[in-house]
């Protein structure tokens, strides 16, 4: 049983992924900055702002000022170690080296509830856009393809699938493929917000801006808990590490820059929005069109949409490819079978990994409506930005004198805030999400034991570890490429 606390040693997990499976560093700073903005901006500010303001009131950029700097100490501290450790995993890996392979398997499940949860959850929202999209157009998809089973008659939700697979494809080309696609997309999706931004400006009504709180402080925090999402996906870039080009540099750039951006654009939009209209009628599913469509810009319906659609599709991206990365790193330590660590020569991507990710939400995006259930993204991030504020400063008290390209300034002060907002937006949450959260905890911890117990008979050897701990039995399998 020892094995299971047996920690990963950070040369050796490094010289791992430099001499076994390894995936090839092409992103530099400005792509990952791209892809952090690709991966943060989507649902959060075309939808849940609509629901946040009938919480906030105006006081919604208030919400978006304090879920901001919330993700900022998160996001200080995966600057510290992502740019420590380069290595594929994220949180997954941090919590391996620093507390132990059982946690880093939690850990590693968690993460893969949320990266699947949040890819599936809005590739279906990016289905309803592109349904409303096509309507506009005079167009109407067949009832039986057009949504979620069940669901006004329907029995697949088609254009989910067709956007998962088409993502899928894009993601096996590799990740210098992937983030020039994000690329192009993000641009569209920022210069719609832009536009928003200058067009509302115009409409601004300072006499919807009283009263600023009509909910108080409680309902501020409310909001700040639902637009908490919105600034999701710059975590996932930590995933990247592996894949970026002088890690020590790029990545602090690419997490906190794109939050920064994020961040701006979040907190302008919220004060245009509820500016231009009185908080109370924002409640809609689509409250950025809606406003400008409020005060008169008919036309802006179709351009919004297109932006909202951008704005998905990267989310679902960058969610797909983090996924695929947190399986890759956990295949690669003989957390999950061999197959899931080889790197398709070429294109240098996690073949088998992005295969089994699409999947996974090709299935839930065709049948399920995610709409109970989408604040478990929410629990298992704000779990992940916990454990990795705890890692900073196990790490920090245990290696002092371990090279940190950057560090996270006021530590233990930083991570022990970080991890007090997230508790904080934690209780926020509803009650049915805990327990599933918890129902998938324990099921994970159900498989780590009974699939430890055989791994060793179809696993590639655990690195960094040793392998004559007490426990499992892993033995050497050829690695195939
Ligand atoms: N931040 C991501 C979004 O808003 C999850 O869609």
């Amino acid at each position: 049983m020892k094995k299971i606390f047996q920690k990963k040693c950070i040369n050796e997990a490094l010289d791992c992924a430099k001499n076994g499976d390894t995936l090839k560093r092409s992103i530099g700073p400005l792509n990952l900055t791209i892809m952090g903005v690709g991966g943060i901006i989507g649902a959060g500010i075309f939808i849940v702002t609509g629901v946040a303001s009938a919480s906030s009131g105006p006081a919604l950029i208030v919400s978006f000022i304090i879920a901001a700097i919330a993700c900022t100490f998160t996001a200080l501290c995966y600057a510290e170690f992502a740019s420590m450790i380069p290595i594929a995993g994220s949180v997954y890996t941090y919590t391996y080296i620093t507390m132990g392979e059982i946690w880093a398997w939690i850990m590693g499940w968690i993460l893969i509830l949320q990266y699947l949860i949040a890819s599936a959850a809005v590739a279906i929202g990016w289905s309803s856009y592109v349904v409303a999209l096509v309507g506009s157009f005079g167009i109407t998809l067949p009832a039986i393809i057009s949504g979620p089973m069940g669901v006004n008659g329907s029995l697949i939700n088609l254009p989910a699938v067709l956007i998962i697979l088409a993502l899928t494809a894009v993601l096996v080309r590799g990740a210098e493929e992937s983030a020039k696609v994000n690329a192009i997309i993000v641009f569209v999706k920022v210069a719609v917000i832009l536009l928003f931004i200058t067009l509302g400006i115009y409409f601004i009504n300072p006499a919807n801006y009283h009263p600023f709180t009509p909910f108080g402080i409680t309902g501020i925090f409310e909001g700040a808990a639902m637009v908490f999402f919105a600034y999701l996906g710059f975590d996932a870039i930590a995933s990247a590490a592996e894949e970026t080009k002088n890690p020590g540099r790029t990545i602090p750039i690419g997490i906190i820059g794109s939050l920064i951006i994020s961040s701006i654009l979040y907190v302008a939009v919220a004060a245009v929005m509820t500016g231009m209209v009185p908080y109370n009628l924002l409640n809609t599913a689509s409250p950025v069109s809606f406003a400008l469509q409020y005060v008169g810009v008919q036309w802006a319906f179709t351009v919004i949409t297109i932006g909202a659609i951008a704005g998905l599709t990267t989310v679902v991206l960058v969610n797909m490819f983090s996924k695929a990365r947190i399986i890759f790193a956990m295949s690669r330590d003989g957390l999950l079978p061999g197959v899931f660590s080889n790197v398709k020569d070429g294109c240098q991507a996690p073949v088998a990994s992005i295969l089994l990710v699409g999947a996974m939400a090709t299935i839930i995006a065709a049948f399920f409506s995610l709409n109970s259930i989408f604040e478990l993204v929410n629990v298992g991030a704000l779990t992940a930005f916990m454990v990795l504020a705890l890692a900073v400063i196990i790490l920090r008290i245990k290696e002092p004198e371990l090279e940190r390209s950057f560090k996270c300034p006021l530590v233990p002060v930083i991570p022990v805030m970080s991890i007090i907002f997230s508790l904080v937006l934690i209780s926020q949450l509803k009650i049915h999400i805990l327990q599933i959260f918890a129902i998938w905890l324990a099921v994970g911890i159900i498989v780590y034991f009974v699939y430890g117990k055989y791994r060793g008979l179809f696993t590639k050897p655990v690195c960094g570890v040793d392998d004559e701990a007490e426990g499992f039995e892993p033995v050497d399998v050829p690695t195939s490429k």
